[in-house]
């Protein structure tokens, strides 16, 4: 039986990983909360043999800590353990407009970094490369963060630029994606993963499309600028593809999928829409499934990604 183990530290750090069995999984437990520097009592941590009873009936243990950091592990079961084993010995094209990943990352290389905030899954864009481009291919991702797409297009030999505003390794190209530094009709696919709102703080760029919130007009107007960009660049008849998610914050859904589609639509026509589900979430807790069934309202359990082609 394999684990999957979430921890979500107090200070913004997420840690999400498969392991092997529940002894390897637990002796890690502690490593990372010593690795964070945390300060937790060591009686608020599980021990191996109450982690073993728990698994004997439970699929699912969580357990918040003091000072905000929680633990989430999950026994990797029925689809989730097939599909994890298929990802770790051969990577699928997922057949249907349902995809969902466990993990951030798959084969034992990093793809991205998946302390990013906000980083994509790896398997998406292996997908979407695997279906929509070839080798040699130029690949861009405007907004590439810790780089998943420029790792996933190397290594399966696409040429690839990715650029970000916030720029954390020296591949990444330092760009605005408002306005893209290359010549018409030249790029064969595009891979965007854009902020949702102003949820997650990316850097202190104050031209980070992540401080506007989704709620506004003005967000939608920024993201439009960059989808005008990616028509421009994209060769006629290609493809790309863009992961976005909505909003409930205070009592409030804003249909931010929606919204953007309306503005992409201007330009591109729909090929597919495919729902993924949302892991690595802090409030994938069961304080907040709780919360969702008492007050009435739903944690949010997919993204949509677009995939569009240049008319
Ligand atoms: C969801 S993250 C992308 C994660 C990335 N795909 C990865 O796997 O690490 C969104 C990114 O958009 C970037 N961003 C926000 N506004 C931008 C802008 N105007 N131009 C370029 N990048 C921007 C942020 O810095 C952030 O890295």
């Amino acid at each position: 039986m394999k684990y999957l183990l979430f921890i979500s530290f107090n200070n913004g750090l997420k840690h999400n990983a498969v392991y092997e069995n529940l002894a390897i999984l637990h002796e890690s437990i502690e490593q990372l909360v010593e690795e964070e520097k945390l300060n937790l009592k060591k009686e608020k941590l599980p021990s191996f043999s109450e982690l073993e009873n728990h698994f004997k009936n439970e699929e699912d243990f969580f357990r918040p800590l003091s000072n905000g950091t929680w633990l989430h592990i999950q026994e990797l079961s029925g689809r989730n353990y097939i599909r994890d084993e298929m990802c770790q010995e051969e990577l699928v094209l997922e057949s249907t407009t349902l995809w969902d990943f466990p993990t951030q990352n798959y084969g034992d290389k990093p793809h991205g970094n998946n302390k990013y905030n906000g980083v994509t899954p790896a398997f998406i864009i292996w997908n979407l490369l695997q279906r929509y481009t070839k080798e040699n291919d130029l690949v861009i991702d405007p907004m590439c963060g810790s780089g998943t797409t420029i790792d996933v297009a190397k290594e399966l030999n696409r040429k690839v630029i990715g650029y970000d505003i916030n720029v954390v390794r020296q591949d990444v190209i330092k760009n605005d994606s408002r306005k893209i530094p290359l010549a018409d009709s030249i790029v064969d696919f595009v891979f965007i993963d854009s902020p949702y709102s102003d949820n997650i703080k990316y850097s202190d760029d104050k031209n980070c499309i992540g401080k506007i919130s989704c709620e506004k007009t003005e967000f939608y107007d920024e993201l439009e600028k960059v989808a005008k960009e990616i028509y421009r660049i994209l060769k006629p008849g290609k493809v790309m593809a863009w992961l976005i998610g909505d909003q409930w914050l205070k009592k409030k859904f804003t249909p931010t999928g929606f919204l953007l589609y309306q503005r992409l639509e201007k330009y591109f026509e729909p090929i597919d829409t495919i729902c993924v589900t949302r892991h690595n979430q802090t409030s994938n807790t069961g304080l907040w499934h709780d919360r969702a069934r008492r007050y009435n309202f739903y944690l949010r359990g997919f993204k949509y990604l677009f995939i569009m082609r240049k008319i």
